[in-house]
């Protein structure tokens, strides 16, 4: 129960926030923090591709879980061998690796401005973790349909150099094999991104991430936006909310 850890004096009133109207304590590490934006949406969604509008808005560093996992699978890490064959099966990471994961996230100086995080929470268990750990002031959910998703996925590389997002119809470089944000030819496929796998991937979703849609709304952080539209305008739709 809540009120049975606010014990008189303790923790301090610079240590809570409020959740669902009511009074929380949070870790005092990161009580300082701004608050922090949530991305949401099925795989393939947009989350990647309107995340960088959103930091050059906001100036609220990028979080990717997915982007970190992959990381540590390249490198080899402890964590890299526990997440590898969830990623590969299309299933979820343990929530107690990610919850971790983000435990020292929020330690790092640049955190204090609050993050954008990007596909996490996955679970309702994530995101009562993350309420106690920082401040959630809005959640921006990209919809769009299963039957659009298969095809921007398995269309889908990255620049090796600086991340950006591309696609071979919806957003091809403007000089094929040339990025436009940093001049790379270093193009890479996620090992991710085969239809079976997006498959999987759309499964655990609906079972396991989309009930958060309803958890966020009972907290008055939900908004939605419809995700079927082209690249700039899903953009401007998110600027509208950022500007509210
Ligand atoms: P993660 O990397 O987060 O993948 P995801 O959620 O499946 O989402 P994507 O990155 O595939 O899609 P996106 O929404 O970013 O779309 P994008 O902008 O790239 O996670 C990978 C794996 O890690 C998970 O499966 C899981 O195993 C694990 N994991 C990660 N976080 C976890 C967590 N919190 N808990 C447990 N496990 C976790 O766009 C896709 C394509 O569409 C691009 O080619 C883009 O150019 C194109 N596109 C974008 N917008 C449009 C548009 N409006 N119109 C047309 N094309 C568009
Ligand atoms: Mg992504």
């Amino acid at each position: 129960m809540v009120v049975h850890l606010l014990l008189p004096g303790y923790p301090p009133a610079s240590h809570l926030m409020v959740d669902a109207g009511r009074l929380m304590p949070c870790l005092p590490v990161v009580c300082h923090m701004d608050s922090s934006i949530v991305l949401f949406g099925p795989p393939g969604a947009g989350k990647g591709t309107q995340a960088g509008r959103i930091v050059e808005v906001t100036g609220k560093p990028q979080v990717s879980t997915g982007d970190m996992l992959r990381a540590a699978v390249a490198a080899g890490t402890e964590l890299g061998r526990i997440a590898k064959g969830h990623m590969e099966s299309g299933g979820l990471v343990p929530d107690d690796v990610i919850i971790g994961l983000i435990e020292e996230r929020v330690k790092e100086s640049d955190a204090r401005n609050g993050l954008l995080f990007d596909g996490f929470p996955r679970t309702v268990a994530q995101a009562e973790a993350l309420a106690q750990i920082a401040p959630v002031s809005l959640v921006i959910a990209i919809e769009v349909e299963d039957e659009s998703i298969v095809g921007r996925i398995t269309g889908r590389f990255t620049c090796g150099g600086c991340g950006s997002v591309y696609h071979d119809l919806f957003r091809p470089c403007k000089i094929e094999g040339i990025c436009d944000e940093c001049g790379s030819s270093n193009f890479k496929r996620r090992a991710d991104d085969s239809e079976e796998t997006v498959r999987s991937r759309l499964a655990a979703y609906h079972e396991q991430t989309s009930p958060l849609a309803s958890w966020y709304e009972q907290r008055g952080l939900l908004h939605r936006i419809d995700g079927n539209a082209s690249i700039d305008e899903v953009g401007f739709r998110i600027s509208k909310i950022l500007d509210e």
